[in-house]
């Protein structure tokens, strides 16, 4: 099985860590932790935070991988070849391909407006304006119509013609170039912000734990954002899984996709917080943080047009390599199951995305008036994916790994074929089995009751 599929996958380790990684790291690392760390105290939410990604994200995350390597297959095909006898399992499949479709659909809308902001800071048009200003701006643009559905639609058109290229030629040499492109970047922001007059503040509110701060909800959110951060539970990590090689070790790939994911969401809180304390701004203004306080951050800096327009080029960036593990879920489905070229499976899957992600788009200016449950479109795709698909998701991958595939072939992926020792086997196992999926429950019923 393993010599047929040679030309199917990623080239090396290496390029699967990377590539993977970069569907980790995203929006959610740059954008959506700072903001959850800012409302929800600091410090003490951070612990919390890592202490998920590590004791349940990381289990979560090999579960969803052995399914893609053992199978070799999309997310349906999967499921179908796991579980031969149980049709049932492939709801799985569907459900992981309807997520990826419902989170790109709005994740793209928050891409394009990363692209709006490079140009807005790289033609001066934020420097010298007051704070009300810029939020104003915030408002004028994402209440319209026009730019932000060209915007997003620039966004998908870019993931689409990285996809067409392939997985080696598109997927895994991009995310080789835009990688260590966003490090640097990141690291240059770090720098920027530690040094202004006034970052300790900022430093002590991400490093100072007050435990005093920590609710129950933060406890959702924590494992809320864990999971998104991660992009566990919709499907992704099964079709990157799917390429991963037969003799890569899928703990350490873990492992250091979990940390280096953890470690720019660290990074991405070091950069912004001492910067929004130095100016005396709120760490606790939610989703437009990125987009309305740091702009007022950058122009009170010397050389903040160029952080400025470094700091959304590394948004982007970000947000791309994850938007391409996102159409990779339905584009390999449709590859294998429909038997469709590469080429139209990502355009025509583009479109699709594109007419219902410009309804998510469009809720925040000409569509605001429609709510479903109180919630806009836009809000409505986040909630139903954050609270439902993505905890339902990891919750039915760790049962179908725990308790439907038989133990001796999940040790068998573990240690590729005995070659491995896998000695955590016996600690993975257990979580696998009865933590996480208690733990999953737990957290998909308190999501639903709140
Ligand atoms: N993890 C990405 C982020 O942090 C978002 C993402 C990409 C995702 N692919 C996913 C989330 C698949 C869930 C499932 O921005």
């Amino acid at each position: 099985m393993e010599s047929t599929n040679n030309n199917r996958g990623f080239s090396s380790n290496l390029g699967a860590i990377l590539a993977a990684t970069g569907g980790a790291i995203g929006l959610g690392n740059i954008w959506r932790f700072p903001y959850t760390v800012g409302e929800n105290g600091g410090g003490a939410f951070i612990l919390l935070y890592i202490a998920f990604v590590f004791l349940l994200g990381v289990p979560v995350m090999m579960s969803e991988i052995i399914i893609g390597r053992r199978s070799q297959k999309n997310v349906i095909g999967a499921f179908r070849t796991l579980a031969p006898q149980h049709k049932g399992w492939i709801s799985m499949g569907v459900l992981s391909l309807v997520a990826a479709l419902v989170i790109y659909s709005f994740y793209s809308v928050v891409a394009g407006w990363t692209l709006n902001y490079i140009v807005l800071s790289s033609s001066g048009q934020l420097i010298g304006k007051m704070p009300a200003e810029i939020s104003q701006m915030f408002a004028d643009f994402t209440h319209g119509s026009f730019w932000p559905l060209f915007y997003q639609f620039v966004f998908l058109c870019l993931t689409a013609g990285i996809i067409i290229l392939g997985v080696q030629k598109g997927i895994e040499k991009y995310t080789k170039i835009l990688m260590p492109i966003l490090l640097v970047l990141m690291i240059l922001m770090c720098i920027r912000s530690l040094t202004l007059d006034g970052a300790r503040q900022g430093i002590d509110f991400l490093f100072k734990p007050d435990f005093s701060k920590i609710t129950g909800n933060s406890i959702l959110e924590a494992l809320g954002q864990a999971l998104f951060s991660l992009s566990i539970g919709m499907g992704a990590l099964i079709t990157y899984g799917s390429y991963i090689q037969k003799q890569d070790n899928l703990f350490t790939t873990s492992l250091w996709i979990a940390g280096a994911d953890t470690f720019i969401a660290i990074l991405s809180g070091v950069a912004i917080f001492p910067a929004v304390f130095a100016f005396g701004l709120s760490p606790a203004s939610g989703p437009s943080l990125v987009y309305e306080v740091l702009p007022n951050v950058f122009n009170s800096m010397p050389g903040g047009t160029i952080f400025a327009v470094g700091f959304f080029v590394l948004l982007t960036i970000a947000a791309l390599t994850s938007t391409i593990s996102l159409l990779e879920v339905p584009v390999l489905w449709a590859v294998e199951e429909l038997h469709w070229g590469r080429r139209k499976a990502a355009l025509l899957i583009s479109l699709a995305v594109f007419i219902i992600g410009a309804f998510c788009a469009l809720s925040f200016g000409p569509l605001n008036h429609v709510t479903i449950f109180g919630l806009t479109i836009f809000g409505l795709c986040d909630h139903l994916t954050a609270i439902y698909m993505m905890p339902i998701g990891a919750l039915l991958f760790t049962l179908f790994i725990g308790w439907y595939l038989p133990k001796a072939d999940v040790y068998d992926e573990l240690s590729n074929s005995g070659q491995l020792k896998a000695r955590y086997f016996r600690v993975y196992y257990f979580i696998v089995r009865y933590i996480a999926p208690l733990a999953l429950l737990n957290i998909l019923i308190a999501g639903i009751l709140s």
